[in-house]
């Protein structure tokens, strides 16, 4: 619920990647019955690496898949939904052909230890990222 209106947000869509996890914020959605998480850009844009890090890519190994399936499976058993994006048909398949493996604590807590707890992009709380967004909308007349 927000404060001051009825309105229910159904789906709240933020960053979410193996470097940036936002456990606290899946957290403060589940204890107050909020929107369904989001992952926007859950491959980081294949920053740092993401594709070919070996703490992924070894788990991946463990089920004849990929890091970016790993990914994939990881948010799906945190309830976390991915927007993930691929202009090619075989990976189209490949990222939602995640429903046959299931992670391990050991595997998940290997993942928890990439976090970084910082933005793959930016920051957030900087006015000027702000002032970005801002002068994007108008620009767009959103
Ligand atoms: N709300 C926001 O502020 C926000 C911000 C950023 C993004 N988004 C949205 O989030 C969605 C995804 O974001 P994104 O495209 O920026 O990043 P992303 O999904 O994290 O990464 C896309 C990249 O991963 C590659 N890829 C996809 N599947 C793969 C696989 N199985 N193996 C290896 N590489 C793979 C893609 O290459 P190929 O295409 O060549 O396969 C592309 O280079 C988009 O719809 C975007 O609009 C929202």
């Amino acid at each position: 619920m927000i404060a001051f209106q009825d309105a229910q947000v159904q789906v709240n869509q933020i960053e979410i990647n193996p470097f940036h996890q936002r456990e606290a914020d899946l957290e403060n959605a589940t204890a107050r019955g909020n929107a369904l998480l989001e992952a926007w850009a859950p491959f980081a844009e294949g920053k740092n690496g993401i594709f070919t890090n070996p703490i992924l890519t070894e788990i991946g190994v463990k089920y004849g898949k990929s890091a970016a399936q790993v990914i994939l499976r990881w948010n799906f058993e945190r309830g976390i939904v991915s927007l993930a994006k691929s202009v090619k048909k075989e990976r189209m398949a490949q990222n939602i052909d995640i429903f046959d493996f299931e992670l391990t604590t050991d595997d998940k807590a290997k993942i928890a230890s990439l976090e970084s707890s910082t933005s793959q992009f930016f920051d957030h709380d900087d006015p000027a990222s702000v002032d970005r967004f801002v002068t994007f909308v108008k620009t767009r007349n959103i």
